[in-house]
This record gives structure tokens, C-alpha cells and sequence, in this order.
């Protein structure tokens, strides 16, 4: 018998403080106005998304003082846009990256419960433990928690914010059937939670909402990361979105779940990927190297070496050779607020590795960034994007892709009118919402159902 055809999942990532958007393309609209808000989640929700994902940067990056040159420097709060989301479109999951370092659990629970409500039962919650100390310094509280620290902060909040969300779960709750307000007894909502990080009691305010709980998402890498995933979360935000490494990714998480009491369909993998699209391959091609140019520009490639140099290099020419100097390997490093701090955990190596690569290609330093750099995951035809989408699917590199187009906000358009129509032809995509909730497009059973997932009933 032959292997029952898998169901993609895709999303669609509205970019935040990056370089991927290119703003010199006369189409790039703005990053604040609702209208480009409502334009994407409205592309995404004609395509049979299953959701929009926002994700959180809480600071602007920067490098010795200095805002990178092609960063979106300005986004709006999570919450929200979410709700204003939540009243333009009706079927669409709403995804928002919140941390579990600088906020509170009574807090978070009450937004996403809140949001829950307001838009049917389509909230999603992206749980981060946030890059560093200089975000921090945002923070009242200050600073930041060492690696092991957090993820254990990460682990009591969600747990905490379980508590909260359950705390209307009983029989104790109706509903008037002549106005439909709750009507409660003296259990409703009472909580209490002594915990190492938490210790809190009191009355929650928000009752049970449509989906019981928000989906929970996750998207640290790290071994404290994936473990979390394994035991708490419904989704994860991945950075692997190459054949190889996404198989990789998948069956390491994956065979986590065991020993959580979960099943491996209980936790979906879905990498964050890129597009460019073309009449013919050749064009898509061709096209991907313009925008490749258009998002590393000399200054960005320059401080994109620095970041993994960990030094000033400002005195390079981006249009000249490597620097000879090695990186410094010190303690202090010269990135901020910036995600890859732990993606070169040996920057020797890294250093040695590009310096021969650009020898061997007769490569300038802004070659070397553009082509060692994010490349974009999915380029050619639609036909092409669509099949080789499909493929990665089925080999198990993934369960979906979040989608980031480097157009905002109307980047997504083509996707939606080209693409998704050949994966629906394919069978491999909604061609209609099958259910209402975020629950219902991700395939995941309800907290409450039988058979429903063991975390929730724990
Ligand atoms: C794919 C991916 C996306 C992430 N997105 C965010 C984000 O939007 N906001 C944020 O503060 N942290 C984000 N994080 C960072 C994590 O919260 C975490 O702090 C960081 O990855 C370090 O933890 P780790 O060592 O477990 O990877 C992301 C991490 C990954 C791997």
C-alpha cells in the first residue's frame, strides 16, 4: 500500500526588523500603515493559509551604535495588530512571538485567551526565550538570565500560563443561554501557583476560550530548545529549511516526543523559507540574484563579516579581498539584539572556510556574504516552486513553510495566484477551510477532546 500524501501547511511571516524586504523595489510599501497588515493577512487568507505569523524584536540591531543600513527600523506591537487582524479576516490563524523572559504570565495568558476569543478560536502563541542582555536593558526588570535560566523561566511560564488558561476548564461555567454571558461560581478562575519564578494566586478574567488553549509554538535551537518543544509545544518555528538539514531537524525532534507520552503528528515542523518566482527557472533564477544584491548592500556585508569577525572592519572595502586579521574569539560580542549570535559557534573555522571559498571564486567580500548568506529556499516556476515545496514535504524536511516574501506587503500576491493553485491540483493543499479554528487547519485536537493531546490534560 502505498504512503497516504501528506498535507502542506503554510504560513505567512510578515518581516520585522531584517533585510530581507527590499526597499528600493518601487512596489515595498510600509511596515506601520494597517493597510499592509490587512493586504498580506487578506493574501494569505484568500490562499487558504493556515495562519500569519509575526515574530518579536523588541530593540533595533545594531553594531558599534549603528542601526544596520537596510533594516526595517519600526514595528508595531504584536497584540495589536493581531486583533485588528482578528477583524479583517474570518479563517486565518494569528500567530504572535511572544518572550517568556521580560513579561508575566497572568499577562500573556489574559492577551492570547483575549485574542482567542476575538477571532474565533484563531490564536497562536510563538514562546522565545529573546536573543540578549541588550534587549534587556528595554526592560524594567534589566538584564537578561543565562541560557539555563531561561529556558527553566520559559518552561514555569507556559506551564503557569496552562494554569490560567484552564483555570475556567470545569463544570462550574454556563453560559446564559437568553445573553450568552457567563455565569460562574466561586471557582471560576481562582488559580494559585507557587513556583521558583512564579508565585502568584488570584482570580483569572478571561474565560475558556474557543480553542481551550492558544497553539503553542516554539523556536529556539538549542538542546534546553528542543527539548522544550518536545514537551510543550504544538508547533516549531525552524530555521532548517534545506533538504538535508530539515530531515535532520525533523527526525531529531521528532523522536523526542516518546519519552513525553506524545506522538510525532502532535508536534508540526514548520521552517521559515523564502521564494523567488519566474516565468521559466532560468528567469526565477536571474531574479534571485538581483534580489540577493538588493538585500546585502557593501555596508551590510560589511558588518555581517564583523558579526562573525567580531571586530571593526569598517575600514574594508566590501568590493575587496577577505581581511587577513582572524576573528576575535572573546567573551564580548559585537552584534546586538541581532539572532545569530549562536548560529557561528566556531568562527576560526567559518573565517577559514570563506577565506578559501573566496580565494577559490575569485569572491569580494560582499560576494561572499551574498552567497553564503540566507539564500533564498525556493526559486524557479511556479511548477518548480510548487513541486519542489511538495517534495520537501513528503521526505519529511518539514510540515509546512512560513513564508517570507521580500515585498511588503504585496509580495505574497504571486504565491497565492500562481502557486497554491498547482499544490491544490497536487492534493497536497486545502483547496477550502475545513474547520474554523487554528486548531482545525493544523489538524491538532482540541485540549478537551479524547484522545486529545496528553499535555493538556496533565
Ligand atoms: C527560527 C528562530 C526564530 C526565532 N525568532 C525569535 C523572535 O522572533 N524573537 C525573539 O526574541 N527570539 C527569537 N528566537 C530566539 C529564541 O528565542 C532564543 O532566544 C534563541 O534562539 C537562543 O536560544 P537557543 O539557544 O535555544 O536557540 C528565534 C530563534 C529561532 C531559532
Amino acid at each position: 500500500m502505498t504512503k497516504p500524501l501528506k498535507q502542506i501547511h503554510l504560513a505567512a511571516h510578515f518581516p520585522g526588523v531584517n533585510n530581507t524586504t527590499v526597499w528600493s523595489d518601487p512596489r515595498a510599501g510600509s511596515h506601520i500603515e494597517f493597510a499592509s497588515f490587512a493586504h498580506f493577512a487578506r493574501t494569505a487568507e484568500r490562499a487558504k493559509f493556515d495562519f500569519l505569523f509575526l515574530a518579536e524584536g523588541l530593540r533595533l540591531r545594531e553594531q558599534g551604535g549603528q542601526i544596520y543600513d537596510l533594516d526595517v527600523v519600526g514595528r508595531p506591537d504584536t497584540f495589536t495588530v493581531l486583533a485588528a487582524l482578528a477583524a479583517v479576516t474570518d479563517r486565518l490563524g494569528l500567530t504572535g512571538t511572544i518572550n517568556s523572559t521580560f513579561n508575566e504570565p497572568y499577562e500573556v495568558a489574559r492577551q492570547f485567551a483575549s485574542l482567542d476569543h476575538l477571532s474565533g478560536g484563531r490564536s497562536a502563541w510563538n514562546v522565545v526565550t529573546s536573543w540578549d542582555a541588550f534587549t534587556g536593558e528595554n526592560f524594567r526588570r534589566g538584564g537578561f538570565l543565562p541560557q539555563e535560566e531561561r529556558y527553566s523561566r520559559a518552561r514555569e511560564f507556559l506551564a503557569t500560563a496552562g494554569e490560567l488558561f484552564d483555570s475556567w476548564r470545569g463544570d462550574e461555567i454556563v453560559a446564559d443561554p437568553v445573553t450568552g454571558t457567563f455565569l460562574a461560581d466561586a471557582k471560576a478562575g481562582a488559580f494559585v501557583h507557587r513556583g521558583q519564578h512564579f508565585d502568584i494566586h488570584g482570580r483569572f478574567d478571561v474565560p475558556r476560550s474557543p480553542q481551550g488553549r492558544p497553539v503553542i509554538f516554539q523556536a529556539g535551537d538549542s538542546e534546553e530548545g528542543r527539548e522544550f518543544a518536545a514537551a510543550d509545544a504544538d508547533a516549531i518555528f525552524s530555521r532548517y529549511a534545506t533538504l538535508e538539514e530539515g530531515q535532520a531537524f525533523h527526525r531529531d525532534v521528532k523522536k523526542r516526543l516518546a519519552k513525553y507520552g506524545r506522538r510525532p503528528d502532535q508536534l508540526l515542523i514548520l521552517p521559515a523559507a523564502t521564494f523567488v518566482l519566474g516565468d521559466t527557472d532560468a528567469e526565477a533564477e536571474e531574479k534571485a540574484r538581483e534580489v540577493r544584491r538588493q538585500q546585502v548592500s557593501g555596508a551590510t556585508a560589511l558588518k555581517h563579516l564583523e558579526f562573525v569577525w567580531n571586530r571593526d572592519l569598517s575600514s574594508y572595502d566590501p568590493d575587496g579581498p577577505l581581511p587577513d586579521v582572524d576573528p576575535d574569539v572573546g567573551d564580548q560580542h559585537i552584534a546586538r539584539g541581532r539572532a545569530q549570535v549562536r548560529m557561528y559557534r566556531d568562527p576560526l573555522a567559518t573565517a577559514r572556510e570563506w577565506r578559501e571559498l573566496a580565494e577559490a571564486n575569485n569572491w569580494s567580500i560582499r560576494d561572499l556574504v551574498i552567497n553564503t548568506g540566507n539564500r533564498q529556499t525556493f526559486v524557479g516556476s511556479p511548477a518548480t516552486v510548487a513541486r519542489t515545496i511538495d517534495d520537501f514535504v513528503q521526505a519529511d524536511a518539514a510540515d509546512g513553510f512560513i513564508l517570507v516574501p521580500h515585498i511588503t506587503p504585496s509580495g505574497l500576491d504571486e504565491f497565492a495566484d500562481k502557486v497554491v493553485p498547482l499544490l491544490q491540483e497536487q492534493g497536497v493543499f486545502r483547496a477550502d477551510y475545513e474547520g474554523t479554528t487554528l486548531r482545525d487547519h493544523l489538524g491538532l485536537a482540541h485540549p478537551d477532546a479524547v484522545g486529545g493531546d496528553e499535555r493538556a490534560a496533565s
